[in-house]
């Protein structure tokens, strides 16, 4: 069988809002990622990943659609969109894009027609609400003018829709062909394990992202994905789905990726994952034993960027320890998802004012819980002018950059070899190399406790977590190291990929 593109595919996340802003409107958009294409291209990633770009009041950046088949004037046209699927294509970049269907935006006709009182079984209406909390905080239940109460399980602007009503199923075929039709080449599913609710919505103990609870992770969900697979597999080329699945256990995500329904599903443990060696093994164990395609993902606009979560006391281990933990999760077998702005080795923006935070968790806890701004902040093109070259000069990007992004910034970076950049330069091109001619397994080899060493044919890939230099396995010369190597030493929060002796 040939390997479908996806299988190794390094997939880089555009969260267009924070991208580049061609428009001057101080928002990213699809004309500014279209400028940008050469720069990914020459960064060596085989896809993007464009979050929602769908007219949206923006209640949640765009997770919150009220048209599923347009694109907000905020990002362009979709003249602007398919002008970008074709550069991307012409430059070998395959393109996925976002779908939204657990809930749409309240602004959608559907949602107001059911405010209206029509087709309210289109979404989850009660008279009574139960105890289900929204994941942003607060009450799941947003009470009318008439006495019914509506399910959010985001923002109350995210009304969640009933997929027990056939309609919906139709609906999203139709979006995912509208699309497929303008030349995608995948999906990544938001909130997959969502979508279906326990019949009879019984009130629940702890509602945390859990794999099976009244609230997520239903079986019946996994119907809407074996059509959406017969769907997908009905198209030339190789078109794909990942889905964005939260889950406790590898058992419960492998569910997703049976061979009839979702072809990648995001990898949430590794990112979860503490900087241990013994947290990483067990992932990669559990993984690979798991799913027949594993995905391995570091920072997404959801989560603390890396850098800052590995961050010890010790000023400077984050960036470290991030390099390190880029090649280890490039060496591993399966696909890798990069998210924007890690290439730059940007850390989390923790002192937004509070005014100018944007996310709804932030709104809703009021205050309380600080949200996903930090990791959300426009990406520095060049060391200086007012946006650093993300919007034109004179315009304010939506939420500010720190001084510290200057020195981070593409232009920055581009001039010195020694660059976090040009390490991911390095990275993906020497991945690009051996990727297909090793093999899609891989051995254990005997290592010190505080490290990893582990080889897949030709590559021999080790990583130090620990606070003393430790001795490389044996080797016949060093392909690409994190940071210097001491010698035969690989020191503290190292990585380096090695040739193994034939
Ligand atoms: C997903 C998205 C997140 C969004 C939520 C609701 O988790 O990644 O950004 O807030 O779904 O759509």
């Amino acid at each position: 069988m040939d390997i479908p593109w996806w299988r190794d595919a390094v997939v880089y996340e555009i969260y267009v809002r924070s991208f580049a802003d061609a428009s001057g409107d101080g928002v990213g958009d699809l004309a500014g990622v279209r400028e940008r294409l050469p720069y990914l291209a020459e960064l060596g990633v085989d896809a993007i990943w464009l979050t929602p770009f769908y007219p949206s009041p923006m209640a949640d950046g765009g997770y919150d659609v009220a048209d599923y088949r347009g694109v907000d004037p905020l990002f362009g046209t979709l003249g602007d969109f398919e002008s970008l699927v074709t550069d991307a294509h012409e430059l070998g970049l395959k393109v996925i894009v976002d779908v939204v269907p657990n809930h749409s935006s309240s602004a959608h006709p559907w949602f107001q027609a059911a405010l209206r009182g029509e087709h309210r079984d289109r979404y989850i209406f009660r008279d009574q609400p139960n105890n289900w909390q929204s994941t942003f905080s607060g009450p799941a239940w947003t009470k009318l003018p008439d006495g019914q109460y509506y399910l959010h399980l985001f923002a109350p602007g995210q009304p969640d829709f009933n997929w027990r009503n056939p309609e919906i199923h139709r609906e999203f075929l139709d979006v995912l062909r509208f699309w497929l039709d303008r030349g995608v080449d995948g999906f990544r599913i938001d909130v997959a394990m969502g979508l279906y609710k326990a019949k009879g919505l019984p009130d629940v103990k702890d509602q945390s992202f859990k794999a099976v609870s009244p609230v997520w992770g239903q079986p019946e969900v996994h119907e809407v994905y074996r059509d959406w697979r017969k769907l997908l597999d009905g198209y030339p080329g190789e078109r794909m789905a990942v889905g964005e699945v939260w889950t406790d256990s590898s058992e419960d995500l492998a569910l997703y990726v049976r061979p009839d329904e979702l072809h990648q599903s995001f990898n949430f443990a590794w990112l979860q994952a503490p900087w241990s060696p013994t947290a990483f093994k067990k992932v990669i164990d559990d993984t690979l034993a798991a799913v027949p395609f594993a995905t391995w993902v570091l920072s997404n606009h959801d989560v603390v960027r890396h850098r800052t979560r590995y961050e010890s006391a010790d000023p400077g281990t984050g960036l470290m320890r991030a390099k390190a933990a880029l090649l280890t999760m490039l060496a591993l077998p399966g696909s890798a998802y990069l998210y924007q702005g890690e290439e730059l080795g940007l850390p989390e923006v923790k002192d937004l004012p509070p005014e100018a935070r944007q996310d709804p968790v932030f709104i809703q806890s009021k205050g309380e819980l600080v949200g996903r701004d930090g990791c959300r902040v426009p990406l520095p093109w060049s060391a200086d002018g007012g946006s650093l070259g993300f919007s034109p000069d004179g315009v304010a990007p939506w939420l500010p950059q720190p001084a510290g992004f200057s020195a981070l910034s593409v232009a920055a970076q581009n001039a010195d070899s020694a660059s976090t950049l040009a390490f991911y330069r390095r990275a993906l091109a020497c991945r690009r190399e051996l990727v297909r001619s090793i093999p899609y397994t891989l051995e254990w080899l005997d290592s010190p406790e505080s490290a990893l060493f582990f080889t897949r044919g030709s590559l021999i890939c080790a990583v130090n977590c620990g606070t003393e230099p430790v001795r490389l396995p044996p080797h016949d010369g060093v392909l690409l190291p994190s940071g210097p190597l001491d010698g035969d030493l690989l020191p503290p929060d190292t990585a380096v990929w090695l040739r193994a002796r034939s």
